[in-house]
């Protein structure tokens, strides 16, 4: 029999008992992906800054066989979550997946959101699944890789072509002070992205906000690398981000632009130079990852210049909660 539990998220027991079952499922969907570690597991359910999360998991006896992790944000888009249902392999076809879906709605109900949407990778499975239990596809991602070459085995990036005097600036751990509200509002414009159908109010982080993020990025021990391009007035045109853990595959996350700024070449000497920083200091890193929306096409075309090959597709299911 099949029983659901919600788990706690500070309690440390809980990335333990549903890393065996994030690893079969990563095993069985991207075999070629690096086995996940119990850092990216962290990253994967914990709640970045103004936002709230739920782990549930099934458990057959004492053996975890599923889970499903949301996210939500009172403050920034109350009525929906995001997050992740998975089954391991070995446990499919018993009803487990819509026990875990049901549970998860009904709580999300409690706390608030009309909807929730669950991210996964295109299968046959995923989509059967979806159309057994009224799911409906909202949006769809490409998966990009790059692989990299270890650092110096490769002619230099070229420098920077960008036609502005902008010099750029790189962090890991913090934001420089005099650069964080330029910073935040810049974050802002990643909510430029097409998103498919899904509604998603416009958000102006603060420096709160960017400071509570770093905090949590410390305490899952992922590492982040920043690179900004600033202009003479010291304001934050664009910037960069990349994460690495302890496999050998880095994620690319953010590419900004603020839009006074787009068209001189900054998102490709930005990530070019990030690439390069990044593979130096993280030599355990053979490839990249980067997911994009589906009709991003300028982030596809910088992708495809910087030798990016797109994978897979992923897509986003939504749920109603009522
Ligand atoms: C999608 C998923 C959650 C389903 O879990 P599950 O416990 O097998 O689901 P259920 O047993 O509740 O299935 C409910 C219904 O969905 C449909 N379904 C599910 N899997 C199916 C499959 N492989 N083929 C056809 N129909 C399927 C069936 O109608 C099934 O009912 P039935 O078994 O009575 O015919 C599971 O396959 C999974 O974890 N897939 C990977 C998800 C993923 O990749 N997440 C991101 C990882 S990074």
């Amino acid at each position: 029999m099949t029983r659901i539990r919600r788990l706690e998220l500070a309690d440390p027991a809980t990335v333990r008992i549903l890393l065996p079952v994030y690893q079969s499922v990563v095993a069985e969907e991207l075999p070629d992906d690096p086995e996940p570690t119990a850092s990216e597991l962290a990253h994967v359910l914990t709640p970045r800054a103004k936002r709230e999360s739920a782990v549930f998991a099934a458990f057959h006896g004492d053996t975890a066989v599923g889970f499903a992790a949301v996210a939500h944000s009172r403050l920034i888009n109350p009525p929906l979550a995001v997050g992740y249902l998975l089954v391991s392999p070995s446990h499919r076809r018993w009803g487990t997946g819509s026990e875990l879906l049901r549970r998860t709605l009904n709580e999300s109900a409690a706390t608030g959101q009309d909807h929730v949407v669950f991210e996964a990778p295109d299968t046959s499975t995923v989509e059967a699944f979806a159309k057994a239990t009224s799911g409906r596809r909202v949006f769809t991602d490409y998966r990009s890789l790059l692989e990299l070459r270890p650092a110096g085995t490769e002619a230099p990036s070229p420098a920077g072509s960008s036609r502005a005097p902008y010099r750029t600036v790189r962090w890991t751990d913090r934001c420089p002070d005099q650069l964080l509200d330029s910073y935040a509002t810049a974050r802002a414009h990643i909510l430029d992205a097409p998103s498919g159908d899904l509604s998603v109010p416009m958000h102006r982080p603060d420096a709160e906000e960017v400071r509570t993020d770093e905090r949590i990025l410390r305490q899952i021990a992922l590492r982040q690398y920043v690179v900004a391009a600033v202009t003479p007035e010291e304001q934050v045109a664009g910037y960069v981000q990349l994460f690495a853990w302890d496999t050998f595959q880095g994620v690319q996350e953010h590419t900004v632009v603020v839009p006074d700024h787009r068209g001189r070449g900054l998102a490709l000497k930005l990530r070019r130079e990030a690439t390069d920083w990044i593979r130096a200091h993280e030599p355990h890193l053979t490839r990249l990852q980067v997911m994009n929306d589906s009709a991003n096409t300028w982030i596809h075309a910088v992708n495809d210049r910087l030798g990016w090959v797109r994978d897979r597709s992923w897509s986003g299911w939504e749920y109603s909660t009522s």
